[in-house]
């Protein structure tokens, strides 16, 4: 049975998250535990999980590169190994004929890095001493590391760049990255001209790019790594990862190639293996009956009625939690959204809300330029208390140290994305906390996770504070204010224009400003927001139209009178009955159709 109580005193119990104000009333329900399936147990026959005696400390694996080892040492400062590096080093450094291939599962922020960057720096290391024709003097890469995202990539470029910094220049091999967004000429005069570069660390279509152009620098490869290998492998890089592959192996034949994720499915083995050949060693350092997720970070939820109600106890628990940090307890989070649009509006919005506490509050998402993301990342590195509000560009990979906290906005796109999200926190030994706000509709969503043995310490659901409601959408107005002064005509009309040219010229008609007092391009907003709801849930669990009606309450809590409805074209109606599948009572519960009878149109009530 629920029972009303508020999250303070709830929170305050299990000494985990603890939410503020006297307006979070929330109610907690039971936890049901019972339904867990074992986590996906791989087919492959190669899955090694040993018993013997493993070395722990970096000096104890045999042959390992003394320059390495003294850069452990000296700069990264490494006590121990983990137990992915503890399974893996010893192996795959002692394999001088680089034939060993390997897939490897291992927790979050458990230091897959540097089990991979180590034997690669060590192999070409290696090579560049035996051939002196090879590598730098010809600008051709001999390892190649593929990573999902720009961030990740410069990160793993900078990590393994530590791990040789004891290395004599002549014997280090030069580590660079090639990533989307930055101009490709100076990248290319960087990277492939200037010193050349020994171990290329890439996104996947920048990497297509250069392959495209002259795929004979890439003819003395002969390592290749996936990292995030489950990403690279699904459906949203396929196409471009098996691209590579084939151009890559029309120059050269890889020899030995290594792929870790910290989640590793069924499906990706199925895939995997057509790259890694049949002698290849599977390595989990995850039972299978383990949690795929840290254990030190114990995760809860708080469910909201609508979907459009996940902002309020976001903004609550926000401020409780700053409120904490300004005497002195560690607060840093990151908090995930959806899309790109949903962290310039977020960010906007909490920019002013939590204006009070003097910190910073960071947007990270695709629709910034590179530099922007580079800077943006590197100040939330550099900020104690500080919030970044992101999309998924961060969700996997990227370390940031003492992450406290992880807020998940909405359902994930998947439980293996909820996973790598939360596992922005709790690395390396560290303890966190993962917070996912959802609303009943999603309920489906945490059905999978916990089926996925993902344990919640706590379920909440929230009640709404007015007085907090109240202050949002002031602030939300504001913001659609600022959008207005910004967006000249001329701005507006070139953005109808764009967006008239992707519809296939259907005519996007802007609520005239007397009935829909707020412009924000509401089919636009629908349209698209639609794609993403789509995208996400299955038609089985909301209708077209619960999805539209929570899409004109998001819009209406955005400021925009909700007591009117927008106003639109026969031609648009058509549009959003096709597009999103809705029929004329759907459209016009939510729309007036212009050209349609006087009575017809909404009257305020
Ligand atoms: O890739 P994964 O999520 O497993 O973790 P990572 O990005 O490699 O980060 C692991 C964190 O642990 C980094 O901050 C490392 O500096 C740190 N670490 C490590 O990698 N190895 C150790 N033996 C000790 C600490
Ligand atoms: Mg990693």
């Amino acid at each position: 049975m629920a029972s009303s109580i508020t999250l303070r005193a709830i929170l305050r119990s299990r000494s985990s998250v603890v939410i503020p104000s006297k307006s979070l009333f929330l109610a907690r329900e039971s936890i049901a535990r019972s339904c867990f399936r074992r986590y996906a147990a791989t087919n492959s026959s190669a899955a090694v999980r040993t018993e013997e005696k493993l070395p722990v400390r970096f000096d104890a694996v045999p042959n390992l590169n003394n320059y390495i080892l003294q850069s452990i040492n000296r700069n990264l400062k490494f006590k121990e190994m983990t137990e992915v590096q503890q399974r893996i080093l010893p192996f795959l450094v002692a394999d001088k004929t680089k034939g060993t291939s390997a897939l490897v599962q291992a927790k979050t922020g458990t230091g897959k890095t540097v089990a991979f960057m180590i034997p690669v720096i060590q192999a070409v290391h290696d090579i560049l001493l035996e051939h002196d024709e090879l590598g730098r003097r010809i600008h051709k890469p001999l390892a190649l590391v593929i990573s999902p995202t720009r961030e990740l990539a410069y990160q793993i470029k900078d990590e393994a760049k530590k791990l040789c910094s004891v290395m004599p220049p002549s014997e280090r091999p030069i580590i660079k990255a090639i990533v989307g967004g930055v101009s490709r000429r100076m990248e290319e005069q960087k990277v492939f001209s200037q010193g050349g570069v020994d171990i290329l660390v890439a996104t996947p279509g920048r990497l297509l790019d250069y392959l495209h152009e002259d795929p004979r620098r890439f003819k003395n490869l002969q390592i290749k790594v996936y990292d995030e290998a489950d990403r690279l492998l699904d459906q949203g890089f396929s196409r471009e990862i098996s691209e590579i592959r084939t151009r890559i192996e029309r120059v050269t034949n890889i020899k030995q190639m290594l792929m870790f994720s910290a989640t590793v499915g069924d499906g990706v083995v199925d895939i995997a293996e057509q790259e890694l050949g049949k002698n290849y060693k599977f390595i989990r350092t995850t039972s299978e009956d383990d949690i795929p997720t840290h254990l030190s970070v114990p995760q809860s939820v708080i469910f909201v009625d609508k979907l459009s109600d996940h902002f309020e106890p976001l903004v609550s628990m926000l401020r409780k939690h700053l409120t904490e940090a300004s005497t002195g307890q560690a607060f840093k989070a990151v908090v995930f959204l959806r899309t790109g649009k949903e962290v310039d509006h977020y960010h906007f919005l909490l920019h002013q809300l939590l204006r009070d506490y003097d910190i910073p509050v960071i947007p990270m998402s695709a629709r910034l330029s590179q530099s922007a993301r580079s800077k943006n990342l590197e100040k939330f590195k550099s900020s104690p208390t500080s919030i970044l509000v992101a999309s998924d560009v961060v969700a996997r990979g990227v370390d940031v140290k003492n992450v406290t906290h992880v807020f998940q906005v909405g359902r994930a796109m998947g439980t293996d994305q909820y996973i790598h999200r939360v596992g922005r926190t709790g690395r390396a030994g560290k303890s966190g906390q993962g917070i996912l706000i959802l609303s009943k509709k999603e309920n489906h969503f945490y059905e999978s996770l916990k089926r996925m043995q993902i344990t919640f310490s706590d379920e909440y659901q929230y009640i709404s504070d007015p007085a907090l409601a109240t202050e949002i959408c002031q602030v939300a107005k504001k913001e659609l204010e600022w959008w207005q002064k910004q967006r000249r005509e001329d701005e507006l009309h070139k953005l109808e224009e764009k967006y008239a040219a992707h519809m296939r010229g259907h005519k996007i008609v802007r609520a005239p400003s007397g009935i829909f007092s707020k412009d924000i391009d509401v089919v636009r907003t629908v349209i698209s927001q639609f794609g993403f709801y789509r995208s996400v849930i299955p038609k089985r669990e909301l209708s077209s139209r619960d999805i539209l009606r929570d899409i004109m309450a998001g819009i209406g809590y955005l400021g925009s009178d909700p007591d009117v409805k927008p106003a639109i074209d026969r031609q648009t109606s058509m549009v959003l009955k096709n597009k999103l599948s809705l029929t004329d009572k759907d459209v016009r519960e939510f729309f007036v159709e212009d050209g349609t009878s006087r009575k017809e149109k909404w009257t305020p009530k």
